[in-house]
């Protein structure tokens, strides 16, 4: 049986807020036969698969299992990271770094000796840094570790251009690169309306997207985790979706074009550093970056962001 019909497992690490969506997202958009749920706390691990399974009967059929041992994780295609401290209102992403960077380097070994075969996914934040620590920690080919990097923020970007523009969501292609965090760059000079640049969209004879504009949307993707943070304690359910779609990507071999947190080498200067950029994402995991070329303004904020990023990860000797 090829590898696309063979059984297809996902294993999440970490039952919290995060991990439980992306659970659920992944049983509603049947993207795995099986789901596994770990997390050190079994009362929570257990109730999220009780609660998933409950709701069987309105979703495609799917095997969800969960428990207290990493075992859970056993023979899983991918295993999605989304275990650790998470921001509390406020806090910025890079904050969480030193005790997260501690978690995934006793996890990772625990996971790959059930798990040899997998993908790894980090979602924890601040998760380009936590991209290269368990990279480091697994010792893994660097096409199997992908982050979930900007693939969030990019749907954030184009839900606000399609609100601006009066345009449905699928006719918007913009990504958001770099760190996933306060440093992300919208990649305005890639940014299409259908077959036109988001920069020479106009309405009634007027230019849309203006220098402006275009700051306000930036601005408000950078903001937007901290304002759902500060109003409900976390951010779940786009992340969730964003998650289950990188799934289907990887387990279905689908090639797309997404904005994961990978190493990077030699992009326009920028080398050895784990952030995101369009890249093919398909069943071996993160691909070739798209040969695409910045603006130059956009690769000189783009090399900032890797230098946030590196900072981050020399600070913690990674
Ligand atoms: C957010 C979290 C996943 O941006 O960092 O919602």
């Amino acid at each position: 049986m090829s590898q696309l019909t063979a059984t297809r497992k996902v294993a999440i690490v970490g039952a919290g807020a995060v991990g439980s969506t992306i659970a659920y997202a992944c049983q509603i958009h049947a993207v795995a036969s099986t789901i596994a749920l770990y997390d050190i706390d079994f009362a929570k691990v257990n109730a999220q698969v009780l609660d998933l399974r409950h709701g069987s009967m309105f979703a495609p059929p799917v095997t969800i299992v969960g428990g207290d041992r990493v075992a859970v994780c056993a023979d899983a295609d991918v295993v999605v990271i989304t275990a650790g401290a998470r921001q509390r209102p406020g806090q910025s992403r890079m904050a969480l770094a030193g005790r997260n960077v501690a978690l995934c380097h006793e996890l990772v070994p625990r996971l790959l000796e059930v798990a040899p075969e997998a993908i790894l996914l980090p979602v924890t934040n601040p998760v380009d840094v936590i991209t290269t620590a368990v990279l480091e920690a697994s010792g893994l080919p660097a096409h199997r570790v992908i982050g979930s990097g900007t693939v969030l923020d990019s749907s954030r970007l184009r839900a606000l251009i399609s609100e601006r523009a009066g345009v449905g969501v699928p006719s918007v292609r913009a990504y958001i690169a770099g760190e996933h965090g306060d440093s992300a760059v919208p990649l305005w000079s890639g940014a299409y309306i259908g077959s036109v640049p988001v920069s020479d969209w106009v309405a009634g004879g007027v230019r849309v997207f203006t220098d402006q504009v275009r700051g306000d949307i930036a601005r408000a993707v950078t903001a937007a985790a901290y304002e759902v943070i500060a109003g409900k304690g976390a951010t779940n359910y786009a992340i969730g979706l964003a998650m289950a779609h990188l799934l289907e990507v990887i387990l279905r071999d689908q090639r797309l074009i997404l904005p994961v947190s990978s190493l990077v080498e030699d992009f326009h200067g920028i080398t050895g550093t784990c952030m995101s950029l369009p890249r093919l994402v398909g069943r071996a995991g993160a691909g070739a970056v798209e040969p695409v070329v910045p603006a130059p303004e956009e690769i000189e904020q783009l090399r900032c962001s890797a230098a946030q990023i590196t900072k981050a990860c020399r600070d913690l000797r990674l």
